[in-house]
């Protein structure tokens, strides 16, 4: 019953709201280490960026460890983000036994700059400098490696006599175009490559047309997750109403309780069963995990993570 909010309000989840493919792998992959093997399991740095997602792994026994030991003890799984080669090496040499769940996207990212690089290219990458990912491709890059996050860091670069540009796999979709033009226009034999990856450019083009039609935007996420800021982002400029939560306790029902439309749409790391618990938040106005499905959702929550079902149920 909608009770407390508009009587009418149309709630839309966007479709490619959730889990991408290189996010469910490298879950899957940890999942799959974590039964199957003897001995600690852990991961270097945050498999990904949910804090749901990262509870539950250590529920399950595996930790994020920040910083390599001198002595590893069992198997470490590198995060779907991917790592420097320097670490990857490191992480081998104090005895780790090492599991890459680098996704594959980002993989292809690192070997374009790692290839040009022993050509001597420099590598112009736009993106989040903080980030891990960005921090494991500058690490291909060798030395040649330049992370821009804005236009006018990329005029200001010095002049290259051979380099490529490439984008970090999560980036905004029309800010690299921009990137894109300028660098054709003034650098033509620098070479470019798209390489922010499918799962991001079909979930920005989702949310920037199904913001057009609703009241506010509900965007749930990690708030380090950069793909889930770039969503918020693009849901903001829109000039829609937009909210950026992790879970429902941050969303003021009162803010919305008079729209007649709200969307939802969620990050690439972002679990089922949060989008679910934000979707019946705003319909019944309040907050319950208990009742999905009618079964304890602690029960569910780790065959949701594996399932297959799993983004047709957030479209639901
Ligand atoms: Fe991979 Fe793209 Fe997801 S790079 S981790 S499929 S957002």
């Amino acid at each position: 019953s909608r009770f407390w909010n508009q009587p009418n309000m149309k709630i839309i989840i966007a479709r490619t709201a959730g889990f991408c493919m290189g996010v469910r792998r490298a879950v899957e992959t940890a999942l799959d280490a974590s039964n199957g093997q003897d001995g600690p399991i852990c991961t270097y740095g945050p498999l990904i960026h949910n804090p749901q997602v990262l509870d539950l792994l250590k529920e399950k026994g595996v930790p994020a460890i920040s910083e390599i030991p001198e002595q590893g003890d069992g198997t470490v799984v590198i995060r779907a983000h991917g790592v420097p080669p320097e670490a990857k090496e490191a992480l081998k040499g104090a005895g780790f036994s090492v599991i890459d769940s680098t996704c594959p996207r980002v993989i292809k990212v690192q070997r374009i700059i790692h290839r040009y690089a022993k050509k001597g290219h420099h590598a112009i990458i736009i993106g989040d400098r903080d980030h891990p990912e960005v921090i494991g491709l500058n690490g291909y890059a060798h030395g040649l490696g330049h992370v821009v996050e804005t236009l006018d860091e990329v005029k200001a670069l010095p002049d290259f006599e051979n380099a490529i540009l490439v984008a970090q796999t999560t980036q905004n979709v029309h800010f690299y175009d921009e990137v894109k033009a300028w660098i054709a226009s003034t650098h033509p034999h620098y070479l470019t490559f798209d390489t922010i990856c499918d799962s991001t450019e079909k979930r920005q083009a989702d949310i920037l047309s199904i913001a057009q039609n609703v009241d506010a935007v509900v965007v749930v996420g990690g708030k380090s997750s950069g793909n889930t800021q770039r969503l918020a982002e693009l849901a903001r400029e829109s000039g829609k109403l937009t909210f950026h939560i992790e879970d429902t306790d941050e969303l003021d029902l009162s803010r919305i309780k008079h729209l007649k439309s709200v969307a939802i749409t969620a990050g690439a790391s972002t679990p089922n069963w949060i989008i679910n618990k934000v979707y019946r938040f705003i319909e019944s106005g309040t907050a319950s995990e208990k009742d999905l499905f009618g079964i304890p959702v602690s029960a569910l929550k780790m065959a949701l993570l594996r399932s297959n079902a799993y983004l047709a149920l957030g479209a639901a």
